[in-house]
């Protein structure tokens, strides 16, 4: 019989992309997907590193873990994503782990299962400038999925000075179009709605070959036209790579999503400047004004944040005055974690108490909660195109499903299947969802 592996995702979309690529490279090497951690023989834990508080709670499911292979004497387990690039050689040192994959050893996974001697050759975190899983077909949990993640760019060459992905995930290297694009049709032919094309700076996709140039306005282009019926998304985008182009394509084709996912960081030039991102207020504000000009209806979201290494409260009310002239639907918000061996961590002093970051952070949420209500209250009394998701957590009498906007939508169910576009006419809201009547 087969072996079944579970795998469990932290961290961001791009890992939730990644496991689905393990779960194939898995399948094809005769081991069977489950989604339950009991059935399982192999457990994999796809991990994060982008805060400390990410790996505090790898810590801790390793502990869990470490009581369950006591239980489970022939289960093994495996630790793969940013943290297993980080800290491979400490992960190997707990009791609970077998083996250690770091983002661009996948590939390697089935072998490193297999092996059963000694616990140092279970570790393989060669980071690979070539590897994009290209040949791959990702592995796709349940059966009536309708959104799926294509990874267009994997790696980052940023180095925002407090980010620890360019050390764990390497250098930015894009796929080929035309990978992505049987990605895209095998998708659409299995009746997926929508597709969200996943980069850290996805915007900066770039690839050629004999026949093309392709950047990211073009890429994006083709997919909306070989799949006109689905949803197309994009994220993260680089205020740097915004250009009037790719805004202009997005306003042009009505399946690419009127929404632009557009981390700030920050409202102050000077920290800015020190988290080297690369832009400055003034560029960012002209940026959205492009876009909100371009695309009226265009939904914005952002990540900010607070108690960067010297970030005065001066500075900090600037990111405030920023949130409140763009106006963001919603927002990722933080407080700084100092990521070792970031240029940030080696050149910059955390400076700003724990406590005042909290408080900042806190802040930051009140603003983007009356901000969101003031945004979700404006559409009260408009009819607006949802793609039906699910069942509503807190009743099953309702449906739940996102707008173009990226908006949650709850309504009444009427025999709506999920997967079908719905037009609801909103009538009530708070600062996190709309609620509304199906009117067909
Ligand atoms: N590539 C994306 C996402 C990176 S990680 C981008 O560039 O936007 C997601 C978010 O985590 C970042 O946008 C940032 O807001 C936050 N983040 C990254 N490093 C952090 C750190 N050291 N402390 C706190 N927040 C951090
Ligand atoms: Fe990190 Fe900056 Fe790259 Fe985003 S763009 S992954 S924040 S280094
Ligand atoms: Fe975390 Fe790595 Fe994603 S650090 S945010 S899982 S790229």
């Amino acid at each position: 019989m087969s072996k079944k592996v579970y795998i469990e995702t932290y961290g961001c979309q791009m890992n939730v992309a990644d496991s689905e690529t393990v779960a194939a490279i898995m399948q094809s090497n005769s081991f069977t997907p489950v989604t339950k951690i009991s059935e399982a023989d192999i457990i994999i834990i796809n991990t994060c590193s982008v805060r400390d508080n990410a790996e505090q709670k790898i810590w801790h499911r390793l502990d869990f873990l470490k009581g369950f292979k006591k239980r489970n004497k022939h289960v093994k387990v495996g630790i793969i994503g940013c943290m297993a690039q980080r800290v491979a050689d400490k992960l190997l040192e707990h009791e609970a782990v077998d083996f250690v994959a770091g983002p661009d050893a996948y590939r390697a996974i089935p072998e490193l299962v297999n092996e059963t001697d000694i616990k140092a050759s279970h570790i393989n975190t060669n980071l690979d400038i070539e590897e994009t899983y290209s040949g791959i077909v990702q592995y796709k949990y349940g059966e009536n999925a309708i959104s799926g993640f294509v990874p267009i760019t994997r790696g980052c060459n940023n180095f925002c000075s407090y980010c620890i992905v360019p050390y764990t995930r390497g250098r930015e290297r894009s796929s080929s179009y035309t990978d992505i694009i049987n990605e895209v049709a095998d998708l659409r032919d299995k009746g997926y709605k929508e597709i969200t094309l996943l980069g850290q700076n996805v915007n900066s996709y770039y690839f050629e070959n004999r026949d093309k140039k392709v950047d990211f306005p073009t890429l994006i282009k083709m997919v909306a036209e070989i799949a006109p019926e689905m949803r197309i998304r994009f994220t993260t985008s680089h205020p740097k790579d915004i250009s009037d182009e790719l805004i202009e394509v997005i306003a042009q084709y009505d399946n690419i999503c009127n929404h632009i996912h557009l981390p700030v960081q920050s409202g102050s030039n000077k920290v800015l400047k020190l988290m080297n991102r690369k832009y400055t207020r003034e560029w960012y504000l002209e940026r959205i004004q492009k876009i909100k000009s371009t695309i009226p209806d265009c939904g914005l979201s952002s990540d900010i944040f607070c108690g960067f290494s010297g970030e005065t409260e001066t500075e900090f009310l600037e990111t405030l005055d920023l949130m409140n002239i763009v106006e963001y639907d919603s927002a990722f918000l933080f407080k700084y974690s100092v990521r070792p061996d970031t240029a940030a961590a080696k050149n910059l002093i955390d400076d700003v108490s724990e406590q005042e970051k909290i408080e900042r952070l806190n802040r930051l949420i009140e603003l983007q909660n009356q901000i969101s209500l003031k945004k979700n209250k404006a559409d009260i009394g408009k009819t607006l195109e949802v793609l039906v998701e699910g069942f509503s957590k807190r009743s099953k009498d309702y449906l739940f499903g996102r707008t173009q906007q990226s908006k949650v939508v709850v309504f009444a169910d009427n025999n709506f299947k999920v997967g079908s576009f719905i037009n609801v006419k909103i009538t009530d809201v708070s600062s996190a969802t709309l609620k509304g009547i199906a009117i067909n």
